[in-house]
């Protein structure tokens, strides 16, 4: 199975790419901005239809929350018109799409857990620019997954952007970290969501799907475990309401108990503290391989 990954220079784009060849498939890397502009029609049109992937992993996508909400119409064009772009593409070559969506859809306001067939209602920008560009893709193509996952945790990407990273130097600088009580959602490991990709692509089983690691948390949660799990100073990370820190509003709480998604596939996945226990561990693994 020939793959074309979007966003392989990005958190889970590049894991994903990882996995796919490391799983003995050939991989083209579409490596962010600097690579085919997603969002000129012809151009991506044009190069997926030479390429003839058997399957595409949109996985490209602005995803800073707050940012988003001061450039509306930058968002709206990477996220949903770029999407759209590759519904386009996927048809025109007659590729299986992947698209990554978000637990942004859902307006977070349910006690219970969120499934496949809940309604959505994005309460912020993002959250509206990935529904629309799920709605793009359901109205132009057959052939499509939707994996909405949450909160990404992982090795790779942009250092800069990579929570992970940004945490331990923080920490290890002795400086406080300000996070989030009062917004819940299931926290996954990339590794963990690029597995089940393979597994997803290799059926023709079409439709939307919650995909995460198990169990609830909120980003108070997981720092203080990778502060824990790095051995750092827990007293340094300090709880706080996401309304006070954070620009966009945010969904109170998008925990997933999907239905379609482990009734479809049988797949069981891990709680969120074991795969980030499993992460960091794969962190210090590659530290003391650089030494
Ligand atoms: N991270 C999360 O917590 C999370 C949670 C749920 C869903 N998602 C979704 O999962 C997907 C991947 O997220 P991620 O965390 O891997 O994001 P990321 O690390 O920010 O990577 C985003 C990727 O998109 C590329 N990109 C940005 N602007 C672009 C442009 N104008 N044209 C083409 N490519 C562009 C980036 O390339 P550059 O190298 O140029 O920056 C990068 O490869 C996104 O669709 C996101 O909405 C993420």
């Amino acid at each position: 199975m020939k793959v074309l990954v979007s966003g392989a220079s990005g958190l889970l784009g590049w894991e994903t790419a990882d996995a796919f060849e490391e799983a003995g498939c050939p991989v083209v890397r579409l490596l962010g901005r600097k690579s085919v502009d997603i969002m000129n029609t012809r151009e991506i049109i044009d190069f997926v239809k030479t390429e003839q992937p058997d399957l595409i992993v949109h996985s490209a996508g602005y995803r800073d929350l707050d940012d988003i909400e001061k450039h509306e119409a930058d968002g709206f064009a990477l996220n949903t018109f770029g999407t759209k772009n590759m519904a386009l593409a996927a048809s025109a070559a007659g590729s299986k799409l992947m698209y990554i969506s978000s637990d942004t859809v859902y307006d977070g306001e349910k006690e219970t857990g969120y499934h496949e067939y809940d309604t959505p209602n994005p309460v912020n920008i993002y959250g509206k620019s990935k529904l629309m560009a799920e709605n793009e893709i359901r109205s132009l193509y057959a052939e499509y997954f939707i994996i909405r996952t949450a909160w990404l945790f992982g090795l790779q990407g942009h250092p800069e952007n990579n929570v992970i990273y940004t945490l331990r130097d923080k920490l290890r600088a002795g400086q406080t970290i300000s996070a989030s009580r009062d917004q819940l959602c299931s926290p996954s490991y990339t590794k963990d969501i690029a597995q089940v990709l393979i597994k997803i692509a290799q059926t023709d089983y079409y439709g939307t799907y919650l995909v995460s690691n198990r169990g609830a948390a909120s980003r108070y949660d997981v720092t203080l475990a990778i502060a824990e799990f790095l051995g750092l100073d827990t007293s340094l990370v300090i709880p706080a309401d996401a309304g006070l820190i954070h620009l966009a509003k945010r969904a109170r709480n998008t925990v997933f108990k999907p239905i379609a998604f482990p009734k479809t596939f049988g797949i069981e996945m891990e709680d969120w503290q074991d795969a980030l226990k499993r992460c960091i561990d794969d962190l210090k693994f590659r530290e003391v391989k650089k030494q």
